[in-house]
């Protein structure tokens, strides 16, 4: 008797199957829409985004449009995983007015900062509708600093105190204290130069503890 091959169905892989701007990329499960982008190296700005760390969603820069069946929306793509036919855009003009707008307001959070006008002018953001409050401010608060100490070094020598336009980085409950060991990672996930000085004080203080200069 002749059985009847079963006829096979193509394996299904687990992967998560939908479009960048246009092209067919396929994400693991667990990765989120700007993991994938940057597997298959399309580029999507981020500020406080650091493979190391969790993601924070602080800066926003990262936004796409995402669109599916007829909802539109326009997220942080370093926080949302992508679904099946997910159709997601980069550059679209609601995301470069979403951009433009973050780099404004960046623009008067940390009107110091270089990097954070080159990046603006790269946008054609040259200057700003906000308040500057602090003339001489690097820092744009994106948390990478305080997040890198906790998750990676295992320390928390460094924290956000107040909230709002108040918000600045500091030690924790405002108390100096030994927690940092000097390490340098703080600097070195920082997207702008602010924390460069605050590390060099670091260092001055930890020379005249130990006696020690620190190797650079
Ligand atoms: S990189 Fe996604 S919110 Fe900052």
């Amino acid at each position: 008797m002749n059985a009847k091959k079963e006829s096979k169905k193509p394996p299904k892989d687990n992967l998560v199957h939908f479009s960048i701007d246009g092209r067919r990329v396929q994400a693991q499960p667990d990765w989120t829409i700007l993991e994938t982008a940057r597997a298959h190296r399309l580029h999507i700005p981020t500020l406080c985004f650091h493979p190391a760390i969790h993601p924070w969603g602080s800066c926003r820069l990262c936004v796409v449009e995402t669109r599916l069946n007829d909802k539109v929306e326009v997220t942080a793509s370093c926080l949302t995983k992508p679904v099946a036919g997910l159709e997601v855009l980069t550059h679209s003009s609601r995301v470069m007015n979403v951009r433009r707008w973050v780099l404004e307001m960046l623009l008067a959070e940390c009107p110091a900062s270089r990097e954070i006008k080159e990046l603006a002018a790269q946008y054609g953001v040259t200057s700003t509708r906000f308040a500057i409050l602090d003339p001489e401010e690097e820092c744009l608060k994106c948390g990478r600093c305080v997040a890198v100490c906790h998750e990676v070094v295992g320390v928390q020598a460094l924290t956000f105190g107040s909230r709002g336009v108040a918000k600045k980085l500091e030690t924790p409950y405002r108390v100096p204290n030994n927690a940092c060991i000097g390490c340098g990672c703080c600097v070195s996930v920082c997207p702008t130069g602010a924390l460069q000085a605050r590390l060099d004080t670091v260092r001055g203080d930890l020379s005249r503890r130990t006696g020690h200069g620190f190797a650079h």
